[in-house]
């Protein structure tokens, strides 16, 4: 039993999309977010900056006394992950990547087509491709990077033409030419933006990792011994540019839900 928080970030808002799977399956558990939103995008960004910046994210997390770290970013779990482990050897990191990877070689054969899209950080370091191939090497794996999407979603761009019009500009050949069946979202913003897509692409199955890691989660939790009972905290967002469009993801993204939040702009002086 434990009852300290759980850290969760991400480069921006994107994390967040992770979040009511995590508080819905767990509700004993407090959360503790840090979304960088002032540095956002990472996923085009160079290796050695995101380990610089996720650094920093990770000391200011552990400062705040958390249990555990859930990486809810794929371009930092696709650059940082063995790095952090590695530098933290006592504190469990969660990363976003194998819990989707395993599921998508689960429900997947040799006849099907899967696409994977996510930053261009987490495409050329080819993660999702070596994790799934890990399960199962038969399967038939396509990825794209789709580099627009992020600074639209983070501008709040989210269900217009603009973002059709993008979506379709990066899918439709890729979608088509591939003869996709299922497509991972393999960066944690794209969820906000997977009911366009699926209205786009009506046939696609569409593997969301932002709900998978909930499994990695849990076991990791009962592995360790470490679920809260009594909670003590409520759950806080910081972002280092608390932005209007922080604030209203976040409401967005809870809706009505009765979750306890409280938001706190980071000074990135601090860090
Ligand atoms: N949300 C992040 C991911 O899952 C990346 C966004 C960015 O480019 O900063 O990859």
């Amino acid at each position: 039993m434990d009852n300290r928080p759980i850290g969760v970030f991400d480069s921006g808002v994107g994390g967040l999309t992770a979040i009511p799977y995590i508080l819905k399956e767990l509700p004993n558990e407090r959360l503790i977010y840090f979304g960088d939103t002032a540095r956002t995008p990472y996923g085009s960004k160079a290796t050695s900056t995101i380990k610089h910046f996720t650094k920093q994210i990770v000391d200011f997390l552990i400062s705040k006394d958390v249990k555990m770290i859930v990486i809810a970013c794929n371009t930092i779990t696709s650059t940082c992950l063995t790095y952090l482990q590695k530098l933290y050897p006592e504190m469990p990191f969660i990363g976003i990547i194998e819990p989707a990877a395993f599921r998508a070689s689960q429900i997947c054969n040799e006849d099907n087509n899967i696409g994977i899209i996510a930053t261009k950080v987490t495409t050329t370091e080819k993660t999702y491709i070596n994790s799934i191939h890990k399960h199962n090497n038969t399967l038939n794996l396509f990825d794209k990077s789709c580099p627009i999407f992020v600074p639209l979603i983070e501008e709040g761009i989210i269900n217009n033409d603009i973002m059709n019009l993008s979506i379709k500009y990066y899918l439709d050949d890729f979608v088509f030419n591939n003869k996709l069946d299922t497509l991972i979202l393999g960066c944690t913003h794209y969820p906000l933006i997977r009911k366009t897509i699926q209205k786009l692409y009506p046939n696609l199955n569409i593997i969301n990792p932002s709900f998978e890691i909930i499994k990695s989660v849990k076991s990791t939790l009962i592995e360790k011994n470490i679920f809260s009972t009594h909670p003590t905290y409520e759950n806080i967002f910081y972002a280092s540019d608390l932005s209007e469009n922080f604030i209203n993801m976040i409401n967005s993204i809870f809706g009505e839900a009765n979750v306890q939040i409280s938001f706190k702009n980071f000074d990135l002086d601090e860090l």
